[in-house]
């Protein structure tokens, strides 16, 4: 085991490190100059260009990694795209047709809720897709088609690595759907472009590193963290609270940051500490306003900025920053949430609790 974990102490921390190595071999052979491809999807690219609805179903991290997808699939296909965690959907029936192209999402290939999700998709005539970091699992086997995301082993039952790439993945099935439009062409060179710089982009971004642990360590007494986030970065947020409940055992809360006036605001004191994700993106002047909010209410502020954005995010009150490099606005969520990841980590072993084997959960879900 210590030799599989080589220079690192968990593998959590192997596995975020990992990530500029994952992220190549996820794209490996996948990439051209102004194209992608995706030998697993070829011969059902025409389908789904054709479906009434795209759906995506999933748990945990593996549906925070498509809802971190979605905007861009929606702008690239045109076609609606909804969201499904894969109980949710069994509990309500929700009604899925034929014309739909239903997307599954699991690292493990073997979480009971997916594959129960995937029969009933299957029974009402949807093509089914399976996205999955393992060869020859059960969902690999029963959809229609499917790429597999390559990231390595992941052994920490915190999913990290793993999520990095099913947003690559997504991003580059979405490239591929959306293909034959000329309307989109210069966007889609712009963002393949950017998917090749992105390894570099998260060697950078892991030199936050000691950064994240001493924020780990000024927030050792915290009851609780919310993370407020919006567009591409609101599954930044809900990821990134996840993480620091599975394994720091800390109450935490990602929130849309447009939902914050409608009752979250409540809970602002000097004490809660607030991480707000304000990266370049479209929504950006939102997020200032959300800051200059919080300020106003004395919040505990830490703010995620793009590099040398300081300024133009702290400037009605003081705040601790989270600066990371800028990438294109749909790859923005695989740079955002590496400190938070890191965070998670730092605070777990400062908690001294179990980084890789949190109490009460299992890698792979495979019971209802
Ligand atoms: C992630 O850190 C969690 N361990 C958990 O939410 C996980 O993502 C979920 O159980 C789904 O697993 P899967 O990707 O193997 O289907």
């Amino acid at each position: 085991e210590q030799i599989k974990k080589g220079n690192y102490d968990h593998f959590m921390q192997k596995e975020i490190h990992e990530q500029p190595h994952s992220l190549t071999t996820t794209m490996r052979g996948r990439l051209r100059d102004k194209s992608v491809v995706l030998g697993g999807l070829k011969d059902h690219l025409k389908t789904i260009r054709h479906s009434r609805r795209i759906i995506f179903v999933g748990c945990g991290t593996s549906y925070n990694a498509a809802l971190a997808a979605r905007p861009f699939l929606e702008e690239l296909s045109g076609i609606p795209v909804t969201m499904e965690l894969a109980s949710d959907l069994l509990d309500r029936k929700g009604p899925i047709y034929r014309e739909d192209t239903a997307v599954f999402v699991s690292q493990s290939g073997e979480t009971a809720d997916t594959l129960l999700a995937l029969e009933y998709a299957l029974s009402n005539g949807a093509l089914c897709v399976g996205i999955t970091n393992t060869v020859g699992s059960t969902l690999a086997r029963k959809t229609h088609c499917g790429v597999h995301i390559n990231a390595g082993c992941e052994i920490g039952v915190a999913s990290t690595k793993a999520y990095t790439s099913q947003i690559v993945v997504i991003t580059i099935m979405a490239l591929a759907i959306g293909a034959d439009s000329i309307s989109t062409q210069s966007r889609r060179e712009s963002i393949i472009n950017s998917l090749s710089d992105l390894p570099d982009k998260v060697r950078e971004v892991l030199r936050l590193d000691n950064e994240m642990k001493d924020l780990a360590e000024s927030l050792m007494q915290m009851q609780s963290l919310l993370i407020f986030g919006r567009g591409y970065n609101y599954a930044t947020a809900l990821e990134g609270a996840l993480k620091v409940k599975e394994v720091a055992l800390t109450h935490s809360e990602g929130m849309l940051a447009g939902e914050m006036k409608h009752g979250p605001l409540a809970l602002v004191d000097e004490t809660l500490p607030i991480i707000v994700i304000a990266t370049r993106d479209a929504c950006f002047s939102q997020q200032q306003s959300v800051i200059q909010q919080l300020h106003a209410r004395k919040g505990r502020l830490i703010v995620m900025c793009s590099s040398g954005d300081a300024a133009s995010v702290c400037s009605g009150g003081s705040c601790r920053l989270i600066e990371v490099p800028l990438v294109a606005d749909c790859l923005q969520p695989v740079i955002n949430i590496i400190p938070l990841q890191l965070l998670a980590y730092h605070l777990t072993v400062l908690r001294g609790y179990d980084v890789d084997q949190p109490r009460n959960l299992a890698k792979s879900v495979t019971t209802q």
